[in-house]
């Protein structure tokens, strides 16, 4: 139904969740993904949607008012959703410059291009727009082994992206306060899933096992995660999007905790199974325990009663039934993750040792 369709502005659409989002959305909506294609970016991700004509790609930054202007006022859309970042905590710990600039100053930018739009609309197009912004669980800090992050819970980030993504949420909330722009913001935790960038932890103990490289694990492994399959996330989006009350900030989880030794063991058995090694008689044997992560956040964990009681959202897939499915998908798409391996600009940063 035409006149049902949406037009949803996406940033930072080619990464791992805006990927996964933008798949969910598009057979509803028109989308439009504004992505900077930083190394972190897969253009190739949506390349089957590149002739459709509810699908826009441009390549921009949204540090870039000018060029933000001009995409919001030609596409006018009906609601904004802000996944540009940078992402991984090891490189903000090498190099927090990138991190200011885009999950700082850009969300800064992005605001006020947004207000600016917004300012402008009819009261009919106000009454509905929104700008979702997509924050992180990380921004709370570390928890000991008791207790959880609510939507109350104070910001104590740890990591220069966490502190980034934490001042975000502050400008965003201001925003809101201050000069009336309708913003939601959700916080949730690790994502799991098809296209995740194999800096990160599960898709790269998996490529490593399959490439026979060293599985790194950081300090004692005892660290913990909550784990979420990142469709369970989107589809919490959409219904924040749809139903989440403006200026307020839901939490999403999936209530899977799990230290990085079960993470890495589990991945490690799956693929005993389904892949086995050649060389050596489990992938375990892969497994080494090198130097901590600097300020290594020991626990998050999400209490997700707000978005489950108020939006009536929860998750659908077990822990244990989606990482098969994000291991199978791995299996299956070589070719997407040896591309990555083979840029020459992300060499030495990515399946290290
Ligand atoms: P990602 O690193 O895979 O993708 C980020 C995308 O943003 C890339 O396509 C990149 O090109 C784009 N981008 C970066 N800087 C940009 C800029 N200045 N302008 C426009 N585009 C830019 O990240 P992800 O894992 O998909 O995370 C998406 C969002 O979700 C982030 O805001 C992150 O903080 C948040 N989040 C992630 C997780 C997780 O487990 N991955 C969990 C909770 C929240
Ligand atoms: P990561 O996927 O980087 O997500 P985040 O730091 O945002 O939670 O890391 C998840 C956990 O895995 C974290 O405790 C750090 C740990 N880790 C390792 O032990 N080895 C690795 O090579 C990586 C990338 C992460």
């Amino acid at each position: 139904m035409e006149n049902n369709i949406k037009k949803i502005l996406v940033t930072g659409g080619c990464g791992f969740i805006g990927s996964n989002f933008i798949i969910n959305q598009i057979k509803n909506n028109h989308i439009l993904n504004f992505d900077k294609l930083t190394y972190a970016a897969n253009k190739s991700n949506l390349s089957k949607y590149a002739d459709n004509p509810n699908y826009t790609f441009v390549n921009g930054d949204i540090s870039d008012y000018d060029k933000l202007i001009d995409v919001i006022y030609n596409f006018k859309p009906d609601s904004i959703v802000n996944f540009a970042a940078e992402s991984h905590v090891d490189r903000s710990i090498s190099g927090p410059k990138d991190f200011i600039n885009t999950n700082i100053i850009g969300v800064y930018q992005l605001l006020e291009a947004s207000l600016k739009y917004y300012d402008s609309l009819k009261s009919h197009m106000k009454e509905n727009f929104r700008l979702l912004h997509i924050s992180t669980d990380e921004v709370y800090g570390s928890l000991g082994k008791e207790g959880y992050f609510k939507e109350t819970s104070q910001h104590n980030p740890s990591s220069p992206y966490s502190a980034s993504k934490a001042s975000s949420d502050c400008l965003v909330n201001a925003w809101n306060r201050t000069f009336g722009l309708p913003i939601l913001i959700t916080h949730c935790s690790n994502n799991y899933g098809p296209f995740q960038f194999p800096e990160k932890l599960i898709p790269l103990i998996i490529i490593n096992c399959l490439n026979n490289k060293k599985i790194p694990i950081y300090g004692d492994g005892k660290n913990i995660r909550d784990w979420i399959y990142v469709e369970d996330h989107c589809i919490a989006l959409n219904d924040v999007l749809q139903k989440g009350v403006i200026g307020e900030t839901y939490n999403i989880g999936a209530d899977s905790e799990m230290t990085n030794n079960d993470i890495v063991n589990t991945i490690c058995e799956i693929l005993n199974e389904k892949s086995p090694p050649k060389h050596i008689s489990s992938y375990k044997d892969l497994i080494v325990f090198v130097k901590d992560r600097p300020g290594h956040d020991f626990r998050y964990a999400i209490d997700s009663s707000k978005i489950r009681n108020e939006i009536q959202w929860e998750p659908k897939y077990a822990f244990e039934e989606a990482i098969e499915g994000t291991i199978e998908w791995y299996l299956t798409n070589k070719c997407w993750w040896e591309d990555i391996l083979n840029k020459k600009n992300s060499q030495g940063r990515i399946g290290e040792s």
